[in-house]
């Protein structure tokens, strides 16, 4: 909880390959009259949009001052150059975007992103000052297995690899079990607890425990409004990373005013 940990509860809404910049438009208009702006100094309330749609946010968001903050949904590891069809981190930046998704499962899948490309990624988001939501988490094997602690704690150690420790405190870790992505199979609070916490011990290990405490843990993986509130009263979970749900302004505003 936010007033014990000092950590501001976040809630992101990946919107994956969903919506025109039109309907983006519609949607973060509804977004912003939907909460009041007490509930949005509450909880911090992020869209990542597909990248067609982001000067189109990034208008709407800075015209009306609206206190919504945005991002993007990949970043290339390269700064520039011939990389047909990439985005690169400056080009993000320059958009105002103030967080990148890394190392999504749906990316590790079906664009073959391995943990090495991962660790790329975070370091060029960092290096172009927007916060990587590193995504981390099994597979139903390895749950089934009973390894998911520790193959999750490896995912993140290697997408850390050469992070500094002021580095770190920017990025947002998000626990996000396969197996529960667009499945409508929810992790109880108590399975996201114990990996999440296992993550925040982690990075106690590697950095400092002032540094762990400052890190951002949210859980992912068919989150709703009606089973987000026991997962964000765990003592390390810091909010969701919310998919199929955040394409629907009143369930993601239902969503971010549990955050608090
Ligand atoms: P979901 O997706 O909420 O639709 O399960 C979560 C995610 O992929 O980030």
């Amino acid at each position: 909880m936010a007033e014990v940990t000092g950590r501001r509860p976040l809630m992101a809404g990946n919107w994956k390959m969903n919506l025109n910049h039109l309907e983006a438009i519609a949607l973060v208009q509804k977004l912003a009259f939907t909460l009041t702006e007490q509930q949005l100094n509450d909880v911090e309330a992020v869209v990542l949009p597909p990248f067609v749609d982001i000067r189109s946010v990034q208008t709407l968001i800075d015209g009306d001052k609206l206190l919504i903050g945005y991002g993007a949904q990949d970043i290339s590891a390269h700064t520039a150059g011939a990389y047909t069809g990439e985005i690169s981190g400056a080009m993000l930046a320059k958009l105002g975007c103030q967080y990148v998704v890394v190392g999504h499962s749906e990316r590790r899948q079906y664009h073959a992103e391995d943990d090495t490309l991962v660790n790329a990624k975070v370091k060029a988001a960092l290096a172009s000052g927007i916060a990587p939501i590193l995504c981390v988490g099994e597979g139903l094997e390895i749950r089934e297995s009973g390894e998911h602690v520790g193959y999750t704690l490896a995912q993140l150690d290697a997408a850390l690899e050469k992070v500094k420790t002021d580095e770190v405190e920017k990025i947002v870790v998000a626990y996000e079990p396969v197996w529960a992505i667009g499945t409508g199979k929810v992790a109880t609070p108590q399975d996201a607890q114990e990996v999440i916490g296992a993550i925040r011990t982690r990075l106690a290990e590697k950095y400092t425990g002032g540094t762990a405490d400052r890190v951002r843990i949210l859980y992912g993986g068919s989150v709703k409004h009606d089973n987000v509130a026991a997962i964000i009263e765990q003592p390390d979970i810091d909010g969701a990373l919310v998919g199929g749900a955040s394409i629907d302004a009143e369930g993601f505003a239902r969503i971010v005013r549990l955050g608090k």
